[in-house]
């Protein structure tokens, strides 16, 4: 009987096996059936890989030199928390298999493994996985239905195939970061590294050796040479998040480097050339930043080639009960729990949609992983009851009943009383400034020379 091929493109699998033999036929058969296949014999070989690329599956022997497959699980969920991570055993029984499954092992293969069976399975796993997703083929990871968010991305397959900067806006939460590593995914650039760098969270200081590297002995403490992050992205993509907050000084070197396609390490006078795609992301508005003078309108015009603009979810509808299904279904997996997924009663998907997520997907993302682990074993469907306790206070609803009870001291003068209401807004609204704004009922700007002010 001829048994159908799976198709495995667009898949990134790591086999890890110390044994050459098998890392070389496993290799073949799947990338014959359209998947990115990386091989490592060692532990470390491993987990360098896993660091700089990202692999969708990793198949990983239970022995290897230098310790345990099992041991980069952790590695693994970190870098890629919706991969599949499968260990390979030569025997029978595994002391610890419960415990590794509960971890988040997907699942244990017995040797000698069938390279057609395998490849089945792996279709299957991440398709389940992804849900709806592997149909739209954008990125496997992006998940999305809503028309407003296909209009979103629906430049990004052209985008990703030009090597110009690519600049994600967006509020916190809207899954920028998710959407750099897919236009890094789908770019001709996939198979090299992808590094992000958050550029407000590397003090002032550090941010020339941080981004260009530096000598040995640059600076007191520089013991070893190190590559800065562009040298590391070469070949791939360099993922420049909070690209508002580089401070205005820095600004100018960085756009130096775009132009001039060379970096110099701390220290050192000779120049490399730098082989990177950029793709930088903010939530703030850019815009009004260079109008205020806090960022330069040179590397402005720079970065901001490809724009691509995320939607909130509250305008994205659409998408938030797939996202749900898929945050919860993902929760009770990671937990190890068998029992069918319940579904949101009517009463309780209307809470979901009239809730205006000022966090966004980060937000649905936390709040199902709460709902997930309160869910009693027996429960069918979840009740709006149920799901209310999770939900912030009826404030932060869209249709605007009730709200949050701010107490304002009565000997408060003005200044105090719009300080303290200011600070309420900028808390429910997850430190977005735009948000704050309209609910304050008033316009970012005048809500940010009102911030300056205090
Ligand atoms: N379309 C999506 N499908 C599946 N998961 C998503 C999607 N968008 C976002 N997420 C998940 O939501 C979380 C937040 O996304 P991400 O970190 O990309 O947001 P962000 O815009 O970079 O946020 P911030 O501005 O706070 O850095 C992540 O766990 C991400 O995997
Ligand atoms: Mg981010």
């Amino acid at each position: 009987m001829k048994r159908e091929l799976p198709d495995l493109e667009g898949m990134r699998i790591l086999v890890m096996d110390d044994d050459v033999a098998i890392q070389r036929s496993l290799g073949r058969a799947l990338r014959g059936l359209g998947a990115e296949v990386g091989c490592a014999g060692s532990l470390r070989e491993a987990g360098l890989k896993l660091e700089s690329d990202r692999y969708d599956v990793v198949l990983a022997d239970l022995k290897l030199r230098d310790g345990e497959g099992l041991e980069l699980l952790p590695l693994f969920q970190k870098h890629h928390p919706q991969g599949c991570f499968y260990l390979i055993t030569g025997h029978g029984s595994v002391d610890n298999a419960v415990t590794a499954l509960k971890h988040g092992v997907r699942d244990y293969l017995q040797k000698p493994v069938d390279p057609i069976d395998l490849a089945s399975r792996l279709s299957r796993d991440m398709a389940a996985r992804h849900g709806s997703v592997l149909k739209n083929r954008l990125d496997p990871y992006l998940l999305f239905q809503d028309p407003v968010m296909s209009e979103a991305l629906a430049d990004l397959p052209r985008f990703a195939a030009l090597d110009e900067p690519v600049l994600i806006r967006g509020e916190t939460g809207t899954g920028k970061e998710l959407v750099a590593m897919a236009v890094h995914r789908i770019s001709p650039r996939a198979t090299g590294p992808f590094v992000a760098v958050n550029c407000g969270a590397i003090p002032e200081s550090m941010l020339e050796s941080e981004l260009f590297g530096h000598e040995k002995g640059a600076f007191t403490g520089a013991t070893k040479m190190h590559r800065g992050r562009f040298e590391q992205a070469s070949g791939g993509t360099l993922f420049l998040d909070e690209i508002g907050e580089m401070p205005l000084q820095f600004q100018v070197r960085l756009l130096r480097v775009l132009e001039d396609g060379e970096i110099q390490r701390l220290g050192s006078e000779q120049r490399v050339r730098i082989d990177v795609r950029i793709v930088a992301a903010t939530h703030r508005d850019l815009n009004e930043d260079v109008e205020a003078g806090i960022f330069r309108r040179d590397l402005f015009y720079r970065l901001d080639v490809l724009p691509v603009q995320l939607p909130p979810l509250r305008e994205r509808k659409g998408d938030i009960l797939l996202l749900a299904g898929h945050f919860l279904r993902r929760t009770f997996e990671e937990m190890g729990r068998d029992s069918g997924l319940p579904t949101f009663a009517g009463e309780a998907e209307e809470l979901l949609y009239r809730y205006s997520w000022p966090g966004n997907i980060r937000e649905l993302r936390n709040t199902m992983t709460r709902l997930a682990v309160r869910i009693p074993d027996n429960m069918q469907e979840i009740s709006a009851e149920f799901l209310q306790k999770l939900l912030p206070s009826p404030g932060s609803f869209q249709d605007g009943k009730g709200g949050d009870f701010i107490p304002v001291p009565a000997d408060a003068t003005l200044a105090e009383a719009q300080e303290i209401l200011i600070d309420a807004a900028l808390k429910r609204s997850g430190f977005n400034r735009k948000l704050a704004a309209a609910m304050l009922g008033l316009g970012e700007r005048t809500l940010r020379r009102k911030l300056n002010e205090k």
